[in-house]
């Protein structure tokens, strides 16, 4: 198979665990006889540094003529870089937010799952962590909140900032489907995590997504308030399979099943529209403060390579190869220094990348 993909390595350590999903890829052409094209694209603040734009125009065009999309990470330290003296709308999260509406990518997978070997690096309880756990996190990813107007001024002389939450049933409905399908082929369990005690969006999302429900008999489908889901992730994770959820919710809940499964360094994402093309890039950020060092860990960038191969490209066999060399360097005790415990063997960015890819 040919695959033309827009590679943005972006900022931080985006350009470093980037290469290593290139590598892992190209050893995965060569074992199964497939061709990947990349043409590396700018976004973030490398993007503002050349084009004084988080996100051109012509970018997104060229981006969207490929078959998916393999993204690093964007932005730096919002204390000291420069670019954080910019209008929000020229910062680098504004490139990663225009990417994602002008591809129209709704649906935001996140999965959050405990590695046996990595189970002492869980800050959880022994006796959770032993259960393991093994979820999805469908996150709504070009509504809500964040997509909303909003503006600050003086209201009868008092300074007031304004964010406005949207949801039309047709944002929900697409987003729900995806979500049963999805669960269809996991353990099928939908949770719908809301706020419909308080929020009319909320109430919506419950409607829409029982209805849905409806034409899933054999989905078991729960709703749960986002303040008791907060909880219950770090009391009993293993009780979630698909996590439904809007857009705000979806990002802080996604962090939080990250850090349980040990290292946010783990963690891959796929953010698909209405057809088969994606964007994928590890749930982590930048780490600006640890870029150029070639310690970050590659292996939520290796795992969204995987996803990219299982959602755009239907290549089920390549992607279990990646997952599997994955699985591999980890029982053989191969650890970057995020998932390493006190004084075991860490291994830098780039060994962890060749491991990886001489075990496809
Ligand atoms: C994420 C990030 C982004 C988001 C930020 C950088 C805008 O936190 O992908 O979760 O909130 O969507
Ligand atoms: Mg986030």
């Amino acid at each position: 198979m040919n695959c033309n993909i827009a590679v943005i390595k972006g900022d931080g350590i985006g350009p470093e665990v980037v290469t290593e999903a290139m590598k892992v890829l190209d050893a995965v052409g060569k074992k199964f006889g497939h061709t990947f094209n990349y043409e590396q694209l700018l976004m973030g603040g490398c993007s503002i540094d050349k084009y004084g734009d988080p996100l051109t125009d012509e970018t997104v065009a060229i981006a969207k003529s490929k078959d998916a999309v393999l993204l690093g990470s964007i932005g730096g330290n919002t204390q000291t870089s420069p670019w954080y003296k910019l209008p929000p709308n020229k910062r680098p999260e504004a490139g990663l937010l225009k990417i994602r509406k002008e591809l129209g990518l709704f649906a935001n997978l996140r999965p959050a799952y405990l590695y046996p070997e990595l189970k002492e690096a869980c800050p959880l309880k022994e006796s959770v962590a032993e259960r393991g756990f093994d979820m999805m996190i469908m996150r709504e990813l070009t509504g809500g909140l964040y997509f909303g107007e909003r503006y600050t001024k003086e209201i009868d002389g008092v300074m007031t900032a304004v964010d406005t939450l949207t949801y039309n049933e047709n944002e929900i409905r697409r987003i729900a489907v995806k979500g049963f399908d999805i669960a269809v082929k996991r353990r099928k369990k939908v949770t719908l995590v809301d706020k419909a005690n308080v929020l009319d969006s909320s109430r919506l999302w419950r409607k829409v997504t029982e209805e849905v429900a409806k034409d899933y008999p054999e989905v078991e489908y729960e709703t749960m308030l986002v303040d008791n889901a907060a909880m219950q992730l770090v009391k009993d994770p293993a009780q979630f399979d698909v996590m439904l959820t809007e857009n705000m919710f979806g990002d802080i809940l996604s962090d939080e099943a990250s850090m349980i499964t040990g290292s946010i360094g783990m963690l891959s994402s796929a953010s698909l529209n209405e057809t088969k093309f994606g964007l994928y890039e590890p749930s982590g950020g930048s780490a600006p403060d640890i870029a150029g060092q070639n310690i970050a860990n590659p292996i939520a960038t290796i795992l969204s390579a995987a996803m990219m191969l299982r959602y755009t490209f239907d290549l089920d066999k390549e992607a279990d190869a990646i997952e599997n060399a994955v699985k591999k360097v980890l029982e053989e005790g191969y650890r970057t220094i995020d998932i390493a415990k006190p004084g075991e063997p860490q291994v830098k960015c780039d060994e962890m990348g060749s491991l990886i890819a001489e075990r496809i």
